[in-house]
């Protein structure tokens, strides 16, 4: 297939100052699910099926690094709370573990497979999907192989919290996830990640947690410096993770750590937005030089929504990114912080993984907030939303 009459590509591709290699006139062609020609309109190989975008903007999909999609019911009730004034705290994990190990596996498919879609027809091509609020051996290993039915981007999160039956015995539970746990999930998972936070696991666990995934060849993530500074993301480093994801509260060392790695830091302002913090500011993590990427963190506690480009216009608005820096962040930022290299990009050989957007040009993700800009999204070649 031929798409014409692009108004302005976005590549990734970097071309001198211009990061993610904007061409405007531009066509692409997508032979099966790879791509296979990228350039100005007026050269483009004659092709027998065409479609013409008429002055439309196109983008890599959003890869939508982060996110928690294997769950059942929701926390409405804790949000409303929370917007009068209540604090956020991870212990509602615990309802939602009670909730998720109570539902069939048809339940939580359907749910999942609803936000799968949802996210599809927001511009999310690709997503990983944690496990996290099964946290036993049997729950675990279901949310993964569910999770794996949509997504090759799955990770192992059985330290998330402690669980209540384990509230009197936190060393049994971590044998548990670095052991039996860890290898009935693993055939399933990408992943490995760990919630290192007061209240959920200390620095020493979560690198106990970490190394025990990377002996059974999982790629460390982790989830720190949410609620307040710690070692989250000096740990992340150590360890030498994907991404250390929210990195909300960071102190000068932790921002030159990140500079100095190959560790992204991956930015989820729905969680700020959603749960009413302040939120971490992009532009000290670029002007170190670090590798930023932003993702929804989709779930039913922290941040309960699927929308990429809602967390573009938040990083615009509210982190001190230029919409191009936030496009670069929710496309090949996500495709770093998966350690993938056929997504995040419209380049000859990459996956054919694409979204014409409703508008002229990728700044109205931010300028037209919470306006629905998505026309079409390709995934693989294939018309899915
Ligand atoms: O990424 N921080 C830990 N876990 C999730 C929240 C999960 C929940 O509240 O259910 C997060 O924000
Ligand atoms: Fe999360």
């Amino acid at each position: 297939m031929l798409i014409t009459n692009i108004g302005e590509l976005t590549t990734n591709v970097p071309s001198g100052d211009d990061r993610l290699g904007t061409v405007t006139d531009a066509a692409v062609v997508i032979e099966g699910e790879r791509i296979a020609w990228v350039g100005a309109a007026a050269d483009a190989p004659k092709h027998a099926e065409v479609l013409d975008a008429r002055g439309r903007a196109v983008i890599p999909g959003f890869v939508d690094s982060h996110a928690h999609l294997v769950f059942a019911g929701d926390r409405a009730d804790e949000f409303e709370a929370r917007m009068s004034g209540v604090p956020y705290a991870a212990g509602g994990i615990r309802r939602t573990v009670a909730a998720t190990r109570a539902a069939s596996d048809d339940a939580l498919r359907r749910n999942l497979r609803r936000l799968v879609d949802e996210c599809a027809r927001q511009g999310t091509t690709t997503i990983e999907v944690k496990t996290g609020y099964g946290l036993t051996v049997h729950d675990e290993a279901r949310a993964a192989r569910l999770a794996a039915e949509v997504t090759p981007e799955v990770t192992f999160l059985g330290a998330h919290v402690v669980p209540t039956e384990y509230a009197e015995a936190r060393e049994d539970y971590l044998d548990l996830v670095t052991g039996p746990m860890l290898r009935a999930v693993a055939p399933h998972a990408k992943y490995i990640d760990v919630f290192c936070e007061t209240g959920a696991f200390s620095p020493a666990e979560a690198r106990r947690v970490l190394a025990a995934g990377i002996e059974h060849g999982l790629v460390p993530r982790l989830h720190g410096n949410q609620l307040g500074p710690g070692e989250g993301v000096q740990v992340a480093v150590q360890m030498g993770a994907a991404s250390v994801d929210h990195c909300t509260y960071l102190s000068e060392d932790d921002v030159a750590a990140l500079a100095g790695s190959h560790t992204v830091a991956t930015l989820l302002p729905g969680v700020e937005f959603s749960t009413r913090s302040p939120y971490p500011d992009a532009r000290r993590l670029l002007d170190a030089g670090a590798t930023v990427a932003i993702a929804s963190d989709c779930n039913p506690g922290s941040c309960f929504t699927s929308s990429m480009p809602l967390m573009v216009a938040l990083a615009v608005r509210e982190m001190r990114m230029t919409p191009s820096e936030a496009v670069w962040a929710a496309t090949a930022g996500g495709a770093r912080a998966l350690r993938r290299d056929d997504i995040g990009a419209i380049a000859t050989g990459m996956r054919a993984d694409l979204v014409v957007l409703d508008a002229p040009t990728r700044v109205h993700l931010a300028y037209r907030p919470g306006v629905p800009m998505i026309d079409s999204v390709y995934k693989d070649g294939v018309r899915i939303a």
